[in-house]
């Protein structure tokens, strides 16, 4: 496997391929690689001829600079976990080929950033929007690989996609999950071991008032329910639990009628973690 470290290089790559033929898939990660990574990449191995992964730890994308300073750089380990699966290129560049000297714009993506995680880290979701057209453009590829993991971040990058003519087809892929139930996360390994006991009761709640709510049960009350019940397993605070159209991201106050999605954020241990679920 490749590690390409400029734009230009990697075009000349993707040139080549799409010459002979090749439908390209890009992966963009921030590296930390976990199995939920790898099955992004397994996914685009399925549905492209070439896979690129991306690596970059985007500073635009954090809202706290302790956060950014914590996030792993494991771009050695993470190498030796992509190159045995056959992945073409691992294009993880420098800051100055993202961000170059004068860089001046913000792409943001009105109302979908603007509830949810969007509420309570400003700024977040116009770093991601900025750092995924980039890489989009950069890498030229035919298809993108998200997690549903990060729905709001999914819906984010459709719509940026659509509206600015990206020709790219974005692939949804769903949430790898510990045997508890957990979602799998780089985050996940900043839990303590007793956090990490506790973690999976987030999505167990979740999983609690969907049922409650599909069994017709008022959904605030299914919500507040859910709140209490993670803070009561150990949770310090659940930040958002809320039920939502599945695309628009809407706010739902009754039962659906549309495909929707339950969505959180809750701190364990310090710890920011999210979830979301299909309804
Ligand atoms: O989901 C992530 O890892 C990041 O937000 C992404 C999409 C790679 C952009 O930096």
């Amino acid at each position: 496997m490749e590690i390409v470290r400029s734009r230009d290089a990697l075009r000349a790559r993707v040139a080549g391929w799409k010459a002979a033929g090749a439908r390209v898939g890009v992966v963009p990660t921030m590296g930390a690689l976990h199995a939920g990574h790898l099955s992004l990449v397994e996914a685009a191995q399925a549905g492209a001829d070439r896979v690129i992964v991306t690596l970059f730890v985007n500073p635009r994308q954090f809202n706290a600079a302790s956060d950014l300073a914590a996030y792993p750089r494991t771009e050695t380990e993470d190498a030796a976990k992509l190159a045995p699966l056959g992945v073409d290129a691992l294009y993880a560049p420098g800051l100055a080929e993202i961000y170059p000297e004068g860089f001046a714009t913000t792409v943001s993506v009105a109302g979908l950033s603007e509830g949810l995680c969007g509420a309570h880290r400003p700024g977040h979701f116009d770093g991601v929007a900025t750092v995924v057209s980039k890489l989009l453009l950069q890498t030229g590829a035919d298809r993108a690989f998200f997690g549903e993991k990060d729905w709001q971040q999914l819906q984010v990058v459709r719509r940026l996609v659509t509206d600015l003519d990206i020709p790219v087809e974005i692939v949804g892929c769903p949430t790898v999950r510990e045997a508890d139930g957990l979602a799998l996360s780089s985050r996940n390994a900043r839990l303590s071991p007793g956090a990490r006991t506790v973690a999976p009761a987030l999505h167990a709640a979740m999983q609690q008032a969907a049922a409650a709510i599909r069994g017709g049960a008022g959904v605030a009350e299914a919500l507040a329910g859910a709140a209490r019940a993670a803070e009561a397993a150990g949770y310090e605070r659940v930040e958002y639990i809320e039920l939502r159209d599945a695309a628009s991201l809407a706010p739902l106050a009754a039962a659906p009628q549309a495909p929707a999605r339950l969505l959180a954020a809750a701190w364990l241990d310090g710890v920011r973690l999210i979830d979301n679920l299909a309804l």
